[in-house]
């Protein structure tokens, strides 16, 4: 068993189709712990480190303007093998080649509206879980354990 964090951010197309809900409830029904969540309007500097990694890629600048068009609602998961399975639960990049059950072809139908960011790698999640939240992380005991890992 490898209880990880990772970071996950609802994009701005799915606040304002009003899947915040929707997709937490995902996340919830299987078991992994909300440590932490907030609604924010993205500042222009805060996405471009973000997305550092995609600077200079064509689809870069669009990125930027979606992901600062209106607010995110960025969290942070915690579970079993999260990194992975919260990714999984998300589904392709592009809606057309992913699956049904995932969020973003049950939810999105294009690329560049794709419902939901995930961490990539532990590397990735620290980093992100650094830049969106800081300090302010708080740990609790949520009550489920003990019925979720053996
Ligand atoms: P994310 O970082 O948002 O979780 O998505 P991802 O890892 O599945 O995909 P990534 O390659 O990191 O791309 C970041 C986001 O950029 C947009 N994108 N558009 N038009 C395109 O070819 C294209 N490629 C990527 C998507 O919104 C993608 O989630
Ligand atoms: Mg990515």
């Amino acid at each position: 068993m490898a209880i990880e964090r990772t970071f996950a951010m609802i994009k701005p197309d799915a606040v304002q189709r009003g899947l915040v809900g929707e997709i937490v409830g995902r996340f919830e029904k299987k078991g992994i712990k909300i440590v932490a969540m907030k609604l924010m309007q993205v500042p222009r500097e805060l996405a471009e480190k973000h997305y550092e990694i995609h600077k200079g890629k064509p689809f870069y600048p669009p990125l930027i303007e979606y992901i600062t068009s209106g607010p995110v609602v960025p969290m942070v998961l915690e579970g079993d093998d999260v990194i992975t399975v919260a990714r999984r639960m998300m589904g392709a990049t592009n809606p057309k080649q992913g699956a049904p059950g995932e969020m973003r072809f049950d939810f999105g139908q294009q690329i560049g509206r794709n419902i939901i960011h995930g961490s990539d790698s532990p590397e990735t999640a620290k980093f992100e879980i650094g830049l969106w939240f800081g300090e302010e992380l708080a740990g609790y005991t949520k009550i489920d354990a003990a019925w979720l890992y053996e």
